[in-house]
């Protein structure tokens, strides 16, 4: 570590990196497989970069240390923090309000408590790397108060905030007992960035709702202590992947041949269908599995010539919502495959396991028609994966209109998960594809993920902080944030209603 600090902090709830532990109590860590890390490599590498976050396991927080080239600072939570910041109130309040309410969030004040207090340790551990006028770039909702908590203790340093999920529209924020100090905490960035532009714009609206701040373009001012202003940008950088690595995975000969070795091992069906997703009731898994043994029913396609994998990865399994999904899911696949399975053919299988990228490549290889159905997502990067592999132009990408990828991927064919009608027709359409619409298709969806891979996003990103940073500096605006005196209350509020 360099006795100055860091140029570049980056704090994110996880670190980077996934823990193991032997046998004998020796531990090790593997980098995590994602966009995230591979895009911020070799920024993090060229600025002197350290990754502040937690480690995954409670009470463990070894010292910092250095992985690949960067540096990783542990910050600890308690078992007590897990449930309560983790599980409780990023898990099981913002998640679900930020998705849509599919289920309903739960509003807890020691949850509350929690979320603020492991907030500010991360914020402290991450000015603690920070060298005069770095630059700290905060990621996700689980860490929305860390802006202004560091903008209070660092007046010095450029700070960027990325939301990685969806944000809600004002008449559901609007919801959240602390919505004021979350806008607060959010404002204390020079850039917020987002999914979608419809994120940034219900930002916008909340800000204009709940303070006393009314943006009216995309780049507005906040008052800073010092008296003068500061400008704050809220704009739409839609995440992707390395699209060039996957790409590359999939041209391998291994990777190839494991993808004929699956279709073998399935009995050479004609079609195979596939779904890959965290066991998050977002993703409209039931939904899908729904409208496909509606389409077997229904006979428009042959149960015993037709498969549908689906990957469904293990998630935050202590928290209820979770928990009942995943019973729900196993019961739905269950009745189906008992329903149109025969001995040595089921016609749905289920995986609740995490496979490694070079499978993953394989699978999406494979798979003739891929389902992304969620009721609500950030982007889903799922999609970009399986376009990403698909450098033979094969295969058919079923899209739900509710991920922020539909925004950017004309080649796929959209659906409503809610329609299971109309999401059984395009799926039954995927499935019977001509060939030349496929292609063409196919190359419409490459030429956009290849185009604008996980490198682009974090350098555009970086790019427009250093924007809006330059001109913080120039008008000595750098000084912590007070947006107003009085929060308009908007009418029906629920502000107090936490239990
Ligand atoms: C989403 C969130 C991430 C989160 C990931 C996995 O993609 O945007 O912030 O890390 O899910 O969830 P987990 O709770 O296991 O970290």
């Amino acid at each position: 570590m360099s006795t100055t600090g860091f140029d570049l902090v980056v704090v994110s709830n996880r670190l980077p990196v996934d823990m193991q532990q032997d046998a004998s109590g020796a531990i090790s860590w593997t980098r995590s497989p994602g966009g995230l890390v591979t895009a911020l490599d070799p920024i993090m590498k060229g600025a002197e970069g350290a990754w502040v976050g937690w480690s995954g396991a409670p009470d463990f927080a070894p010292e910092p240390f250095d992985a690949d080239g960067t540096f990783l600072v542990p910050v600890p939570l308690s078992e007590g923090e897990i449930q309560r910041y983790y599980e409780g109130f990023s898990n099981d309040t913002l998640w679900p309000l930020y998705h849509d309410v599919i289920t309903p969030p739960a509003y807890h004040r020691t949850w509350w408590d929690s979320y603020r207090a492991v907030n500010e340790r991360f914020a402290e551990a991450a000015v603690a790397q920070a060298a005069e006028g770095a630059t700290i770039w905060v990621h996700d909702y689980q860490l929305q108060l860390v802006p202004a908590l560091i903008r209070q203790l660092r007046p010095d340093v450029r700070i960027g905030y990325f939301h990685h999920i969806p944000f809600p529209p004002f008449e559901l924020f609007q919801q959240l007992p602390w919505r004021r100090q979350v806008i607060d905490g959010l404002l204390g960035a020079d850039v917020v960035g987002f999914q979608r532009r419809s994120d940034a714009t219900n930002f916008m609206n909340c800000v204009r709702r709940l303070t006393a701040v009314k943006p009216r373009t995309n780049i507005f001012s906040v008052h800073s202590d010092n008296g003068a202003r500061r400008l704050v940008k809220a704009a739409a950088f839609p995440i992707s992947i390395d699209s060039h690595s996957f790409d590359r995975l999939a041209h391998t000969d291994a990777v190839k041949k494991r993808a004929e070795e699956i279709r073998s091992d399935l009995g050479d069906p004609d079609v195979i269908m596939l779904g890959v997703d965290r066991l998050d009731y977002t993703k409209g898994i039931r939904h899908r599995i729904k409208a496909y043994g509606e389409i077997l029913e229904d006979g428009r396609i042959d149960a015993a010539s037709t498969t549908l994998i689906q990957v469904a990865s293990p998630s935050r399994e202590n928290v209820k919502a979770y928990r009942d999904l995943r019973q729900q899911v196993e019961i739905l696949v269950g009745r189906i495959n008992g329903e149109y399975g025969e001995i040595g053919h089921s016609t749905i299988h289920y995986l609740h396991h995490s496979y490694p990228q070079d499978e993953m490549a394989a699978l999406y290889l494979a798979a003739d028609v891929m389902l992304v159905t969620s009721l609500r997502d950030g982007m889903n990067l799922v999609a970009k994966e399986y376009v990403a592999a698909r450098h033979d132009l094969g295969g058919a990408l079923v899209l739900s209109e509710f991920t922020g990828a539909a925004d950017e991927l004309g080649g796929a064919i959209l659906v409503n998960p809610h329609d299971i009608d109309g999401m059984k027709d395009a799926i039954v359409h995927a499935a019977n594809m001509p060939s030349a619409e496929a292609r063409r298709r196919m190359r419409r969806l490459r030429r956009k993920v290849m185009h604008d891979d996980v490198n682009k996003w974090a350098h555009n990103f970086l790019a427009s902080l250093e924007d809006i940073g330059q001109r913080n500096e120039h008008n000595g605006a750098y000084a912590p944030t007070v947006t107003s005196a009085a929060e308009p209350v908007p009418a029906g509020s629920t502000a107090g209603g936490a239990s």
